[in-house]
């Protein structure tokens, strides 16, 4: 008789946190809880069944083509969830920097971006909604999500933000909530969701949130230490196994994991956006410089791996993200991963889920190659953190001094050209 295999440990459930940004405002004022158990009538593809494929994405422009829809269709997800700008709801006005309508810039007088009303907010969502690919999908996995600025209704915009109950209405409707669910009552969007069966259960919670940031900001969550801190707490007092978070807003994608939050490593999926990405915004040629400066952005959570498309492990054009988690092998498996347009992977982890168990003395902070994800980028030497300005300007400087010379040998070179035609 052989002895049965020792199973590890079964997680006792996936804990999958959506973050969201700038409403961290917002979020201060909601503290009730509520839990949706699966399944619900309208949901046949879940239905009890273990959940194992995850899409997600954020930032979609419903007025652009949205081919991205195919690529997701092409994955089949049980589950997609939109992490925020699932449409674009407020209005930007043109740069400018000058005049009666200055925009941005120390004369700024006129702000950047306003609000839609209702009826244009409701158009737009009917657009994003009538996109066919999204169609498809709808009909094909349970779609859950939570909002953004953009589609909160205004850019940045905060707890202070008076039409925020119409546009949680408008995405509720959007999301197909049900009228008498009580999501529509209380204040603010965030839901937490608990899918399959003991042992194979994955929970997702979308609640917090804190991150703004402009291209290649590193560490949003610096902003926030405070939070940040609280939250690390929370996960390490809830001793919780199997947390991670997946993110959106940032137009482009990334995976980055902190070592020192709980007793294992906290992973971030970062997508965005659907349509909206930071190399789609420059002429062709600036895209290599673009890839250039996140690469010399200094960071240290960054997951840089063999198999990111590019060197910075930073993907900016059209993008969603992906989560697979196999249950049935021993030990169970974890893959996060990036896909493109094309549905191509651009970045990709994958590990045994008993890595997001607690450890105590955790061992793998001994191992040199994980030692700087436990490094903040605040606490980067100073020469780290501006490397990417030294780069731009040293770049600048040797240009300039380039110049000077050339312009010194061509009036030199003048100079001796009229003296020698004045001796001849
Ligand atoms: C959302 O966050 C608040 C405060 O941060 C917390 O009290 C509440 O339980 C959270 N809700 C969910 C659904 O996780
Ligand atoms: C969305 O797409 C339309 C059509 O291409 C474009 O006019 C508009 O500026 C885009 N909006 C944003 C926020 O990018
Ligand atoms: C918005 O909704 C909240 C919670 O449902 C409610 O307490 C508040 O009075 C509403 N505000 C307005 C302006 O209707």
């Amino acid at each position: 008789m052989t002895a049965p295999l020792v199973r590890p440990r079964l997680l006792p459930f996936l804990f999958l946190l959506v973050y969201f940004c700038n409403l961290c405002k917002i979020i201060a004022s909601e503290t009730r809880e509520r839990e949706i158990r699966f399944p619900k009538p309208q949901s046949p593809y879940l239905s009890d069944a273990v959940v194992s494929r995850i899409a997600f994405g954020s930032c979609a422009n419903q007025s652009a083509p949205q081919p991205i829809w195919n690529a997701i269709i092409d994955f089949a997800p049980q589950l997609f969830i939109w992490l925020g700008d699932n449409i674009y709801g407020d209005n930007r006005r043109p740069l400018r920097f000058f005049g009666r309508e200055a925009t941005v810039g120390p004369l700024k007088n006129t702000p950047r971006f306003f609000p839609s009303e209702e009826s244009e907010m409701r158009r737009r969502y009917q657009l994003a909604k009538a996109q066919p690919g999204y169609s498809l999908l709808r009909k094909r996995a349970q779609v859950i999500g939570t909002w953004d600025d953009h589609d909160y209704g205004l850019n940045d915009a905060g707890k202070e933000f008076s039409e925020k109950n119409t546009s949680q209405r408008l995405l509720l409707d959007f999301l197909d909530e049900p009228e008498d669910s009580a999501r529509r009552r209380q204040a603010g969007v965030y839901a937490s969701y608990l899918f399959g069966p003991k042992g194979k259960q994955v929970k997702v919670v979308s609640n917090l949130s804190a991150s703004t940031g402009p291209i290649f900001y590193v560490e949003s969550w610096g902003h926030f230490p405070k939070e940040r801190k609280r939250l690390y707490k929370l996960i390490s007092d809830s001793e919780r196994s199997g947390v991670f978070f997946i993110s959106g807003d940032v137009h482009f994608a990334e995976i980055t994991r902190y070592d020192c939050g709980c007793e294992y490593p906290l992973y971030d999926i970062t997508s965005s956006g659907l349509t909206q990405a930071v190399e789609r915004t420059v002429p062709p040629p600036l895209d290599y410089l673009l890839r250039l400066a996140a690469w010399l952005t200094p960071t240290t959570m960054r997951v840089y791996s063999s198999t990111c498309q590019y060197k910075s492990c930073t993907y900016a054009k059209q993008n969603f993200g992906v989560i697979e988690i196999d249950w049935d092998t021993i030990p169970q498996s974890i893959k996060f991963e990036v896909r493109s347009v094309n549905g191509n992977s651009v970045n990709m982890v994958k590990f045994s889920l008993t890595e997001l168990q607690p450890k105590k003395m955790n061992r793998i902070h001994k191992q040199e190659k994980y030692r700087q994800h436990c490094i903040l980028e605040i606490e980067l030497p100073w020469f780290r953190r501006h490397q990417l300005a030294f780069a731009f300007f040293g770049t600048l400087a040797v240009y300039f001094v380039a110049l000077i010379i050339l312009v010194w040998i061509i009036a030199s070179a003048g100079k001796t050209f009229v003296q020698k035609l004045k001796i001849d």
